[in-house]
């Protein structure tokens, strides 16, 4: 038995390893700034757009074509992130995930600079243009970052590290909520700068990404440059002794070459990837169709209800309720593990959702139902960050080894943005159909991905890649035996599924 096997459990981190993750992390933090600088400044840009059509055309713009105008500029964020969430696998391969990240910037360079310019130019087509690159620049980092932490990070440290993403989400979408403000960015004057400014992080990741070593897992397993891998290994563990991880990653690259490479198609015929694949599709589903985002676009008119003097600043609160529930995630997530937090976040945001329902029917009858409703508000955001907020992004990355993951990673990032987009532009016509019992149909979606966690999903914490997609090659039939032999396996015990692999040979 080489004796590092027993050190897995007690990693460090590594200067090396914190500054790859923070460098990568960037990208994360530019996809929550996107997703929440348009709120705020929605009603001064379309007036933009208004006195560039008067100039344009000599007559006010028609109510609709606004509206049209302002979706699109919105929505089409989504669509860039769909079509670029779909080549992930493809560009993560070819150029490596550092040099992807690295080129992914021209990108955001692009999309920010567009949108900064938009105004001078007096262009809405610049902004639409502008928004669809930016969202371009976001499906892409939302594959590569948690397939480039999950893949430097030790395995016991992977979910804490995964959890960093979201993390930078959330910072993100609060940074644009405070900077949104019409004191801050968010003026006439200003609202150019607040959208442009997506430029900064990415010329911070284009000055640090030399730094970070390319994932040695895609070096060693893909590429086969065993010398620069381990050199990569030296750097992020600290450790001059890195025959153990290597080892670990021979074993994965032993059974990979075993398989045939994996395209998308693949991963739905083989009865050895159709279980993982599908467990991964329905938690992204059940972190967009939660009702998290309809909550972010109902928040300020439910705030406004209960009497707020400023409703934008009870959207910051939930915007740091939002930050400060990731963080409580990301000490949880090693401990509890990924299953039990997921369903606690699912069953808590049920609740949450049912309490508002009710509160919210009741708020003419009774004046103070409006506080529960905020307070529900607050829960039902905080019971998000808890699990299917953070959770579902660096997942998907566990339950697949290193050949079948980036195609993984595509297929999972594309139904989140497919979601997105649904709910992002489906979500007001069905509230003015339901009014406030829209909160019961979340509920109910809410339930069945409860449901599913329970009954499918298995739990990953402390276990190598390559044990947890043995675990689903072993049993690919049955996943809740798979669950219940896994539990037996102590993370610790390398040792014992060591033994129960070499019998295989
Ligand atoms: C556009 O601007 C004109 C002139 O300022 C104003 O009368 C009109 O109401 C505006 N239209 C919209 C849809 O805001």
């Amino acid at each position: 038995m080489p004796p590092g096997f027993q050190q897995l459990g007690g990693e460090r981190i590594t200067g090396t390893l914190a500054l790859s993750v923070f460098t990568a992390v960037l990208g994360s933090l530019q996809f929550g700034y996107n997703i929440g600088v348009i709120n705020a400044p929605q009603k001064i840009i379309e007036n933009e757009y208004n006195s560039t059509w008067i100039q344009r055309y000599s007559n006010p713009i028609p109510e609709s074509t606004l509206t049209s105008l302002w979706s699109l500029s919105v929505a089409i964020f989504s669509i860039g992130g769909m079509l670029s969430s779909f080549c992930v696998g493809i560009i993560s391969e070819w150029l490596g995930r550092r040099k992807a990240m690295l080129i992914n910037n021209l990108l955001a360079f692009i999309g920010g600079g567009l949108m900064a310019l938009s105004k001078i130019s007096k262009s809405f087509e610049m902004m639409i243009l502008g928004r669809f690159t930016i969202g371009a620049y976001c499906g892409l980092a939302s594959g590569l970052v948690p397939m480039y932490v999950g893949e430097i990070s030790p395995t016991s440290l992977r979910g804490a590290l995964g959890t960093l993403h979201q993390l930078a989400i959330v910072t993100g979408i609060l940074i644009a909520q405070i900077l949104g403000l019409e004191t801050l960015l968010g003026s006439e004057e200003l609202w150019p700068v607040l959208l442009g400014i997506t430029v900064i992080p990415t010329v911070l990741q284009m000055a640090l990404l030399p730094f970070c070593p390319e994932s040695p897992r895609f070096l060693y397993i893909v590429r086969c440059q065993e010398h620069h891998a381990k050199s990569g290994l030296r750097r992020l563990t600290g450790r001059l002794e890195v025959s153990d991880d290597l080892a670990e990653m021979k074993e994965e690259k032993r059974r990979m070459d075993m398989e045939r490479k994996v395209s998308i198609v693949e991963l739905f015929r083989s009865p050895l990837y159709r279980q993982p694949i599908i467990i991964s599709i329905l938690l992204q589903l059940s972190q967009q169709l939660s009702g998290i985002n309809a909550i972010f676009y109902y928040s300020t008119s439910i705030f406004q209800k209960a009497g707020v003097e400023s409703p934008v600043y009870a959207t910051i609160g939930a915007g740091v309720v939002n930050c400060a529930f990731t963080v409580v995630s990301l000490f949880l997530v090693e401990r509890m593990g990924r299953r039990t937090l997921h369903m606690l976040g699912l069953a808590g945001m049920c609740v949450c959702a049912v309490v508002m329902t009710i509160a919210l029917s009741l708020l003419e009858s009774v004046p103070w139902m409006s506080y529960i409703s905020m307070l529900s508000i607050f829960g039902f955001v905080a019971f998000f960050e808890v699990g299917p907020g953070p959770i579902p992004w660096f997942f998907v990355a566990e339950l697949f080894s290193q050949g079948p993951r980036p195609a993984a990673m595509a297929v999972a990032g594309c139904s989140n943005w497919t979601a997105n987009f649904i709910i992002g532009m489906g979500f007001q016509y069905v509230a003015n159909l339901c009014g406030p019992y829209v909160f019961l149909i979340f509920a109910a979606l809410l339930l069945f991905f409860l449901l599913f966690t329970f009954l499918r999903v298995p739990e990953t914490r402390g276990k190598t890649f390559d044990q947890i997609s043995a675990a689903f090659n072993r049993h690919p039939e049955s996943m809740l035996d798979m669950d219940l032999n896994m539990e037996l396996v102590k993370p610790s015990t390398e040792l014992e599924y060591l033994g129960a692999d070499n019998s295989e040979q």
